[in-house]
């Protein structure tokens, strides 16, 4: 296993991140958007980097008693490596900090790679959205996280 370093997201990562992203979502966010989620006190970021070379990161956002994970990328080379279980356990600890008593997240029915690593970190499958996501359309799997349960 390389030796991979986690820290916070900082300005200087939006256009690496992005280009994470766009390899791996057919409708992803702008980078002017992404640029912009940084900026936000409530959105808890976090990147995975072996050397300087940013390789995945995750974007929490925060309000009030809920976390949503909006976000986990793991550049297609690295993944099944625990990059994207030790982002979440990180951006977890930093939640604890917050009045978030859980985490909530949505995820496409067919990607079971998400579903399963979700499943593991303790998540819970709680509701479904019908056509929930376009390009194509597909129901989303809602799943939650009580931190204190
Ligand atoms: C979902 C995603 C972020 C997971 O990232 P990852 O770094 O591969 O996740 P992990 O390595 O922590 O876990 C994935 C699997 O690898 C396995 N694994 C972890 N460490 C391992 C190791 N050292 N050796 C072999 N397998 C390992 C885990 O058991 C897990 O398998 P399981 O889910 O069948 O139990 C990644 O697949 C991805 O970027 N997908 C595309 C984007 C996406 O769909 N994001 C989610 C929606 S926002």
């Amino acid at each position: 296993m390389k030796e991979i370093n986690y820290r916070f997201m900082e300005k200087r990562d939006a256009y690496r991140a992005y280009r994470i992203m766009r390899s791996a979502f057919s409708s992803p966010w702008g980078i002017k958007e992404f640029e912009d989620g940084l900026k936000l006190s409530y959105n808890i970021c976090m990147v995975a980097e072996d050397g300087d070379l940013v390789i995945g990161f995750c974007i929490f956002r925060v309000l009030f008693d809920t976390a949503d994970l909006d976000m986990i990328v793991v550049s297609k080379d690295y993944r099944n490596q625990s990059i994207g279980s030790h982002m979440i356990d990180l951006g977890i600890k930093e939640i604890k900090k917050t009045e978030a008593q859980r985490i909530m997240l949505e995820v496409r029915d067919s990607n079971t790679e998400a579903r399963r690593l979700y499943e593991r970190m303790g998540f819970k499958q709680i509701s479904t959205r019908k056509e929930y996501y376009a390009n194509p359309s597909e129901d989303a799997i809602i799943m939650e996280m009580n931190l204190y349960a």
